[in-house]
């Protein structure tokens, strides 16, 4: 037994809230004024004039290179032999997972990451994920056509045929606003994997793993039922006011962070709103966002309550075709391009991430005799 005393506790931020925890140049949040910038371009510029290889190029080099392409990649053959394997009742979060994980074992990637591996392991992703949609379903996975950039690709070798233009623009668009927010959960875990030296898929793999968490990955399809349930526009403002006067929430709407509206759901409204032939979600979507917003103010002139960037995730993969329970998955595909600009950038200059924690356990103590 000592009598040396325990630590008094230090303040400290649950969940790091506030803390800052780095610096980086990739995306600036403006919760205050609703602007997104990557690399300081604002989204909407980026969605109106880019694709999502352009914006990734634009985070992993910092170049605007509106032009550049980056086709989806094959699957090395031990990966998808383990895609095969896997039961049908895999959920697509825990496939992608495995798939990039699998993906890193049969790849030479030393350390420090480059951009060569960030480009190989973002075109990779959509591959195995469009494999294994087709695999529980109980079809052959289609080879990727080097002629179409990644998000055609990937519709491409998810259908077994060639989108539409509009269709395979709504969804790039899709991957532009997610493809980077910040030090978010799954960012910083990718961060932190990459201060320890480890490789791009150990980083990559980790943050799929963060972002499987419903606290990360969202619901849109949770929005998709809402919708489901308005049925029609000229429904929707009484399933609007009954659900408000039950206390439910509204998915879709409301942001911890933006007051403003969403920079990220105006980009993809626009993108909606210019399609000739809208699917049937985004038409009803948008006709039912006016009636939200309206009752809303009506409700909360208190509190600025303005779309969020799920109200349009839901509709656009509604739209080009995807199974909800792959929404995250495509999320996480988007995402693939600011993780990997992060790990280059935690690389670049490196510190090992390992802060501490008050000790709130039993005083020193003898073992019971
Ligand atoms: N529908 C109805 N009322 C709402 C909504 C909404 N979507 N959002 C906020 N309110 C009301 C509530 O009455 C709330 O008061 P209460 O906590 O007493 O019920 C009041 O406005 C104030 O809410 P905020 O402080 O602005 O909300 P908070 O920051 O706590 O939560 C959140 C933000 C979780 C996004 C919330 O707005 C919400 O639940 N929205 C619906 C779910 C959703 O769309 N999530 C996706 C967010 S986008 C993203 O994560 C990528």
């Amino acid at each position: 037994m000592t009598d040396a005393p325990m630590p008094e506790p230090r303040p400290f931020s649950p969940g790091l809230e506030g803390v800052v925890a780095g610096e980086s140049s990739l995306g600036y949040v403006d919760g205050e004024r609703g602007r997104l910038l990557y690399r300081g371009y604002r989204i909407g510029d980026l969605v109106a004039h880019g694709t999502y290889p352009a914006v990734a190029n634009l985070l992993w080099t910092g170049d605007w290179d509106p032009t550049h392409r980056l086709p989806t990649a094959p699957i090395p053959a031990p990966v998808l032999a383990i895609l095969r394997a896997l039961p049908t009742a895999t959920k697509p979060m825990d496939a992608l997972r495995t798939a990039v994980s699998a993906w890193g074992a049969t790849q030479d990637l030393p350390w420090p990451p480059t951009v060569e591996h960030a480009r190989a392991i973002t075109s990779f992703s959509p591959s195995a994920l469009a494999a294994f949609a087709r695999l529980r379903a109980g079809l052959e996975p289609i080879e990727p056509d080097p002629s179409l950039d990644l998000v055609e690709g990937f519709l491409y070798q998810l259908n077994g045929e060639r989108s539409d233009a509009e269709t395979a623009r709504a969804l790039d668009a899709y991957f532009i606003v997610g493809s980077e927010h910040g030090f978010n959960a799954s960012t910083f875990t990718a961060r932190v994997v990459t201060s320890t030296r480890s490789d791009i898929a150990s980083a990559v793999a980790a943050a799929i793993g963060t972002m499987k968490g419903p606290l990360h990955g969202g619901a849109p399809s949770e929005v998709v039922d809402q919708l489901a349930q308005v049925g029609s526009a000229d429904h929707a403002e009484a399933w609007v006011r009954e659900a408000l006067d039950r206390g439910d929430r509204l998915m879709g709407f409301g942001h911890r962070v933006y007051r403003a509206y969403d920079p990220r759901a105006a980009a993809l409204r626009t993108v909606a709103e210019g399609m000739e032939h809208r699917p049937d979600w985004l038409e009803l979507a948008i006709q039912v966002e006016d009636v939200v917003l309206r009752v809303l103010a009506e409700k909360h002139p208190e509190r600025a309550l303005k779309t969020n960037v799920e109200f349009y995730a839901a509709p656009v993969l509604m739209g080009v075709g995807l199974a909800p329970d792959l929404f995250p998955a495509a999320f996480s595909l988007s995402r693939h391009a600011g993780w990997t600009a992060h790990i280059l950038e935690q690389a670049a200059d490196n510190r090992l991430i390992r802060p501490d924690s008050n000790y709130v356990g039993p005083a020193e103590r003898d073992l019971p005799a």
